[in-house]
């Protein structure tokens, strides 16, 4: 009688609320005493530990909080965080412990299973390590969000877990332990009407097939969107069916050695914009020309495989694309010039292919780059100098090509982070710009014909700079000391004129890195220097024709792990 006129005063207000305000009433609701119960129950299987989520999801998690500590009895679990109530019934029909830093396990008796009325669940992110994933899971019938990511789960996905119809969202991605036998996968796929979401990277799937039921098959058909099977070992081919499912947004297959490719057609309307097949040494040497009806895609990346002959010209006609990954194939012949018409690309990586050639002056159709990565390909002649007059990039990428000839004078870049022309040919001076940007991060041009002077260095971003292995001289450039971001430093060269002081380099307290050779006189450490520490230093190379002076090591190095140094004859 008592909760009925709660309700009913509930309800009441409510609607009260709602015709006054417009809004749901959202809080001040007593939870049932029954949920409230189950929930101080639940509570008492964990503990909370936040040193072991830092360790395991620092990028998932940055923040954990004990949400739990606010669940206390006497209170009322509405307002509990990560608890969410009905706001009519007052059920408990969300309940969100994700990054929860919780260590415990989930009995099959767990009273997690009386909250039959949950709607949301998420535990992801957390340790059950261990555990079973219980059937007992089947008696949560409401459920249209089931997030278990990163839990810890182990063993045999449950069968009943095809009871939970209503859902929506399956997440049970990253419990590399948690098997699916084949008849739990098709009676999920065949009552589960509803989902739009289906995320399993990092199970195990191996003894499932993509192919033997017909995609027509599976009665969610028209409400997938996206379907993540990264790294499952699912088998079977890869077919139109797949790729045409009519609401299909994003498909990532990545690391599933055993799939193959059939797709001799694409007849469909599709509207696949992401699609992930890296890393899947399809057997295939092409990449099959019906791709170039899949004209919505935004996203592409067909990294680490092993397609090779020349890049298909087809891909022009993917007219949306932003994010091309083509590297670690195995592509031949000259830069693919049409892909200057895919004027929406911000992310273009041919690295590590065998391509060869000039790089055509195409780049001034290609404004929105902000990452281009050319690397370990067989490219040859000079850059071209639309590629300098890019305003967006962030990265730029063409070490060990055959690159020639000197480095422009000036260049367009606003927002370059990343400078990467190691293992080239170039030659003439550093230019100036690529020392004065001020965005610039890392700077990599070793092991190319650079000479001649530095000039002053005040990209005072920088924390990677690595020049070593050029014909540089002159006097050495002491506005290294001022890069106080530094972390690996690399400055050997032939023929550092005038005295080094090696004691300034501890000005550079980041520094973990450091190699630094070809002084003609490098002065270790004189009477009257003061007290100076290398806090961070790991790796220290010091060769030099002539060195004077002495190291002091006692508490200097509290880090030092590697020591090359010697004396070189010039
Ligand atoms: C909550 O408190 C009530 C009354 O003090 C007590 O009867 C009940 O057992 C407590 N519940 C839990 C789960 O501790
Ligand atoms: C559930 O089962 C475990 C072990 O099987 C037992 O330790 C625990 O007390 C049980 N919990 C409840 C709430 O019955
Ligand atoms: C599952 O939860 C985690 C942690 O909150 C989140 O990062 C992930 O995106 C969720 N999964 C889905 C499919 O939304
Ligand atoms: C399908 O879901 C319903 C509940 O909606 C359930 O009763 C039935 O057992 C499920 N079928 C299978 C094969 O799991
Ligand atoms: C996946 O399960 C199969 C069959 O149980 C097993 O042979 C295989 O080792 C498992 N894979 C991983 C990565 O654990
Ligand atoms: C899928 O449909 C085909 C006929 O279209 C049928 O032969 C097959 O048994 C069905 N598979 C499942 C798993 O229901
Ligand atoms: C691409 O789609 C068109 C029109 O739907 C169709 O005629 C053509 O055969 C398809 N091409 C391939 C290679 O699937
Ligand atoms: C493509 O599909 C359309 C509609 O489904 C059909 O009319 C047409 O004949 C198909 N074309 C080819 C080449 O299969
Ligand atoms: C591509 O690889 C396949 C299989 O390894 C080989 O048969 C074919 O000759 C190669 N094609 C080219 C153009 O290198
Ligand atoms: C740079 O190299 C190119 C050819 O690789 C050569 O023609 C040019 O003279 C060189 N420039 C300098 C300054 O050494
Ligand atoms: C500059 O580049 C960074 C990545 O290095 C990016 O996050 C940022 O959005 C870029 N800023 C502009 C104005 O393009």
């Amino acid at each position: 009688m008592g909760y009925l006129m709660l309700l009913v005063v509930r309800v009441v207000m409510c609607v009260y609320m709602f015709m006054m305000f417009h809004f749901a009433c959202l809080s001040s609701h007593l939870c049932h005493p029954d949920e409230s119960s189950a929930l101080l129950h639940f509570k008492t299987q964990f503990i909370f530990n936040p040193s072991f989520s830092e360790y395991f999801y620092e990028y998932e998690c940055p923040h954990v909080y004990p949400k739990m500590s606010t669940w206390e009895n006497g209170t009322d679990c509405c307002s509990w965080m990560g608890v969410t109530c009905h706001s009519v019934s007052g059920h408990v029909i969300g309940l969100d412990l994700s990054c929860g830093a919780l260590v415990g396990n989930i009995h099959p008796n767990s009273t997690l299973f009386h909250l039959t009325h949950l709607q949301t669940l998420s535990l992801a992110f957390n340790d059950f390590d261990g555990s079973q994933l219980p059937s007992q899971f089947e008696r949560l019938v409401s459920l249209i969000h089931l997030n278990l990511s990163s839990c810890g789960f182990e063993g045999d996905i449950p069968s009943q877990i095809s009871h939970l119809s209503k859902l929506q969202l399956l997440d049970l991605s990253w419990n590399n332990d948690l098997k699916w036998k084949e008849t739990s996968w098709k009676r999920m796929l065949q009552n589960a009407t509803a989902l739009r979401e289906i995320v399993l990277d990092d199970t195990n799937m191996s003894s499932i097939s993509l192919t033997p039921n017909p995609l027509s098959n599976w009665s969610f058909s028209f409400s997938l969107v996206t379907l993540s099977l990264v790294s499952t070992e699912i088998r079977g081919y890869l077919t139109s069916h797949i790729l045409c499912l009519p609401n299909l947004y994003e498909l990532k297959l990545s690391g599933n050695e055993n799939i193959q490719v059939h797709v001799p057609k694409l007849n469909c309307s599709t509207s696949l914009s992401f699609l992930d097949l890296s890393s899947c040494q399809f057997p295939e040497s092409k990449i099959p020309d019906s791709f170039s009806n899949l004209t919505q895609l935004t996203f592409l990346d067909l990294s680490e495989n092993v397609f090779n002959g020349s890049i298909p010209s087809w891909l022009s006609n993917l007219q949306h694309l932003t994010y091309l990954d083509l590297s670690e194939n195995a592509f031949t012949g000259s830069f693919p010039s049409f892909l200057s018409n895919l004027h929406h690309l911000v992310y273009l990586d041919l690295s590590q292919n065998t391509l060869s050639g000039q790089i055509p002056n195409v780049f001034d159709r290609l404004t929105n780059l902000q990452s281009l990565c050319l690397s370990y390909n067989n490219f040859q002649r000079k850059l071209p100098s639309s590629l300098f007059a890019l305003t967006q990039l962030s990265f730029l990428g063409c070490s060990n090509n055959e690159i020639e000839g000197p480095l422009p004078d000036k260049v367009a870049f606003l927002n370059l982070s990343t400078l990467d022309l190691r293992g080239n040919l170039l030659n003439g001076t550093i230019p100036q710009w690529a020392l004065s940007l001020k965005s610039l991060r890392s700077l990599y041009l070793s092991n190319n014909r650079f000479r001649g002077h530095i000039s002053e260095i005040t990209s005072y971003s920088l924390e990677y700079l690595d020049l070593c292995n050029n014909e540089l001289q002159g006097n050495f450039p002491e506005s290294i000391f001022h890069l106080v971001n530094l972390t690996d430093l690399c400055l050997s060269s032939d023929n550092w004129s005038g005295i080094v002081h090696f004691p300034l380099f501890s000005k550079l307290q980041n520094l973990e890195y450091l190699h630094l050779s070809g002084c003609s006189s490098l002065l270790l450490k004189s009477e009257t220097s003061v007290n100076h520490t290398f806090s961070n230093l790991m790796a220290l190379q010091l060769l030099s024709s002539n060195i004077t002076g002495w190291l002091e090591f006692s508490g200097k190095f509290p880090n030092l792990d590697y020591l090359k140094f010697s004396i070189f004859e010039p």
